[in-house]
């Protein structure tokens, strides 16, 4: 197994990921709007001997009145069901992230599972003064920073992408 960047050849193949391992397709659809709106974005596959296996997506976050932070948010990632608690999810969290720190990403955002994240240095953001735009418990909307203190100064409720705001 490795992980790289997608290729254009991948997009179908990141989509059925997408819509395999959530329950509908919104997902995908976000991907692919993000794909063609969002910059900077940082997208990996995980690749087996079997083809593709694994999809994780970043995209800039950004805080009202901080227009210079450097802030990306992950957002979806998934592994096809039949390859799930095997590792690929970790080795794409920690690619992502070397990726993002290559992009001199201050720190990074996640909205998801509250006993998966952690595991890769993610704290509830309330603990940095960051809120998260949804209505959702503290302990799911995570955030760390690459560059130490990054978020000492900064307090406010993070924004996804406007790519975002299809999902229902
Ligand atoms: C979440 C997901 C990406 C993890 O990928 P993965 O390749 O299975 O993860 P890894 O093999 O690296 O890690 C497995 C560990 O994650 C834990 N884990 C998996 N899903 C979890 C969840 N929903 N909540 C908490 N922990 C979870 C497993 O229990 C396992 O724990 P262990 O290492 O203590 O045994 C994958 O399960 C998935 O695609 N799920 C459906 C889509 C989804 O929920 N995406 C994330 C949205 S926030």
């Amino acid at each position: 197994m490795r992980i790289r960047n997608e290729q254009p050849s991948d997009l179908k193949t990141i989509y059925r990921i997408l819509s395999s391992a959530f329950p509908a397709e919104e997902e995908a659809k976000l991907v692919d709007g993000l794909r063609k709106n969002a910059i900077p974005t940082i997208s990996l596959v995980a690749e087996s001997k079997d083809g593709l296996i694994g999809h994780i997506f970043f995209s800039p976050v950004s805080i009202d009145g901080h227009p210079l932070l450097k802030i990306m948010g992950l957002a979806p990632m998934a592994v096809l069901p039949e390859h799930q608690n095997t590792g690929i999810g970790s080795a794409l969290v920690a690619e992502g992230l070397s990726q993002c720190k290559a992009l001199n990403t201050g720190a990074v955002v996640v909205l998801g599972h509250s006993a998966y994240y952690p595991r890769f240095n993610f704290a509830p953001a309330i603990q940095f003064g960051l809120e998260s735009e949804y209505d959702v418990a503290d302990d799911v909307f995570m955030a760390q920073e690459l560059v130490k203190n990054y978020l000492n100064e900064v307090t406010g409720t993070i924004k996804y992408h406007q790519e975002f705001h299809k999902l229902s």
